[in-house]
């Protein structure tokens, strides 16, 4: 699919309404041929340090968690509503029994700064670098934060990525660019 660069913030309230509404595609890569995808629906974007961020959280049980420790980048990708299926199968199967680029018949298209692809039929593609990550400190959850939550233990790891490169589909569906 051809992609037009665009400023990061300017689908940030559909890209939030996705997150929202089905979840986002996380991409990582080993940087060595071997790809994976997960689903998140935890983010944050904002300015820190003077760059914009895109702010994931990963549980150390992820596969993708152990692929983002390695190679230090991720891409983040919005998909349509048409790809809640995919999104479902990538956040409910671990990349490390499958290919899930391969099972769910979706191109990994080389990043243009990162290491990690990009999902080419997603619609928004953000680029990340990481350049900061921290742990969820048990202690210091507010108390009407649920347990449930983390019951299992499993604390996410923040990895704050400077978004390096944004992009959009120059086809971008008119029920998504009306979505808010
Ligand atoms: C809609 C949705 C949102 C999710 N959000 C997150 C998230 O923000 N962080 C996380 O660690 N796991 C999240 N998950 C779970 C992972 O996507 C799931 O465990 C996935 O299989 C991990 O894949 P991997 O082992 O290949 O990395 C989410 C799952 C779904 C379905």
């Amino acid at each position: 699919m051809d992609k037009r660069d665009i400023v990061y913030t300017r689908y940030l309230s559909q890209t939030f309404h996705n997150m929202r509404q089905t979840g986002l595609l996380l991409a990582s890569t080993d940087g060595k041929g071997k790809n994976n995808i997960m689903a998140i629906g935890w983010g944050v974007v904002g300015i820190i340090w003077r760059k914009p961020v895109f702010m994931v959280l990963v549980r150390p049980s992820r596969f993708t968690y152990q692929l983002i420790e390695t190679t230090k980048d991720f891409t983040v990708n919005v998909p349509s509503q048409e790809l809640e299926e995919v999104v479902s199968f990538c956040g409910s199967i671990s990349g490390r029994r499958c290919d899930k680029f391969k099972e769910q018949k979706l191109t990994a298209i080389e990043g243009k700064k990162v290491k990690s692809p990009i999902v080419d039929e997603c619609l928004i593609h953000y680029e990340c670098r990481v350049i900061h990550k921290n742990d969820v400190v048990p202690s210091e959850l507010a108390p009407d934060i649920p347990p449930m939550f983390y019951s299992g233990g499993n604390y996410h790891r923040l990895f704050f990525g400077q978004i390096l490169s944004a992009y959009a589909s120059v086809k971008l569906p008119p029920s998504f660019i009306s979505e808010r």
